[in-house]
């Protein structure tokens, strides 16, 4: 099944009320000013701001899972948490992300517990940001969020009271002495369809009051650092469009898999103008398009998809099956290290951000 067979198959599936439209209609709808300013100082950032920290050797290590599909009952999911568990006893990562699309069916609670298990029996700091499907079953957005920061204590997923959707948070990354913050984690709400049928179809996209909020706080971190950047990473769901200019580009350098196009929102709402201009984020990391774990660049900043991480309960035909991107950081670098870990201990794609890129197309 392409992805085109699965959106009819999964739209036969969900009734329309429960597709998450009604969400992203709410959530286009621009809020009051969200102060993201005052974020920095909030409850909700500082009760993390200290949770991630470089090791002595200054590496640090995260894995990204990315549509695991837990579908309760199930059989065909068992195999998301076999290869959870084994990448983890493989990479002994020191935080782990999921960028979206973990529940798929009901009830979605199980799917969230099945799937942390794993990551929380081996005691490692995790988060997510929400997928397009999340909260097509049994909850919404906020009662998976209530419940998770309910459940799991290593659970580091914030979110902005007054900002469009949940899962919008910062996670610094101490230095190793922890007398400073030296790396910035983003993660972003890309949340579901867009609000404009008959307009522009298909999925939704980061809003203004996020992207203002990421360059307030952008600023505003950078202030905190004496005036100097910090190297960042960002965390969604949804591709950007800049996914398809960079694949289209004769000229792009591309490491990994492309099976299909990036199957992002139809408008652009400038994230990656605002990213580009802050000059903190050096890398991109999305999920959605199943058969996708490439790694590409665009106007210098790394465009990357995680590998999906699911069993065959949604279109997944990918060679060597399901896995996990492994990303290394190392304390004052703007660079990274990254592949892709499979059954068995195969990896793939191993690179290094940017050498491995080498100059832009022109
Ligand atoms: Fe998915």
């Amino acid at each position: 099944m392409n992805r085109k067979e699965f959106l009819q198959a999964s739209a036969l599936l969900v009734p329309a009320s429960m597709m998450g439209i009604g969400k992203a209609e709410a959530s286009s709808v621009a809020p009051a000013a969200a102060a993201p300013a005052s974020y920095l100082d909030s409850e909700g950032f500082r009760k993390n701001a200290r949770a991630l920290k470089f090791n002595a050797d200054g590496k640090f290590k995260l894995v990204q899972f990315t549509d695991v599909h837990w579908a309760p009952g199930n059989a065909a999911s068992e195999v998301a948490a076999e290869r959870i568990a084994e990448v983890l006893d493989a990479e002994r990562p020191d935080f782990v992300v999921f960028t979206g699309d973990i529940a798929w069916g009901k009830p979605a609670a199980e799917s969230y517990k099945r799937t942390f298990t794993p990551v929380v029996e081996r005691g490692i700091p995790f988060a997510l940001t929400f997928g397009n499907h999340d909260d097509e079953q049994d909850l919404s957005r906020q009662q998976i969020y209530d419940l998770i920061t309910k459940e799991y204590p290593k659970n580091l997923t914030g979110t902005v009271e007054g900002l469009s959707g949940v899962s919008n948070f910062i996670l610094p990354i101490r230095s190793a002495d922890d007398t400073r913050d030296a790396f910035i984690l983003y993660h972003f709400d890309s949340h579901s369809y867009s609000p404009l049928k008959g307009t522009v179809d298909g999925y939704d996209w980061i809003k203004p009051d996020q992207i203002e909020w990421y360059r307030q706080c952008s600023d505003a971190l950078k202030a905190r650092n004496g005036g100097t950047t910090l190297p960042a990473l960002a965390f969604f769901h949804i591709p950007l469009p800049e996914y398809n200019y960079a694949a289209a580009n004769e000229g792009s350098l591309l490491i990994g898999i492309r099976k299909e196009p990036a199957c992002a929102p139809k408008v652009n709402s400038g994230l990656f103008t605002a990213m580009l201009e802050k000059g903190d984020v050096m890398g991109v990391f999305v999920g959605h398009d199943h058969v996708n774990d490439y790694l590409t660049t665009w106007k210098g900043i790394l465009l990357g998809y995680g590998r999906y991480t699911g069993g065959k309960t949604v279109y997944c035909d990918i060679p060597w099956g399901n896995g996990a991107r492994v990303i290394e950081l190392t304390e004052g670098k703007r660079e990274l290290e990254s592949w892709i870990r499979l059954k068995g201990g195969r990896i793939e794609s191993r690179c290094h951000y940017p050498t491995d890129f080498g100059k832009e197309p022109w």
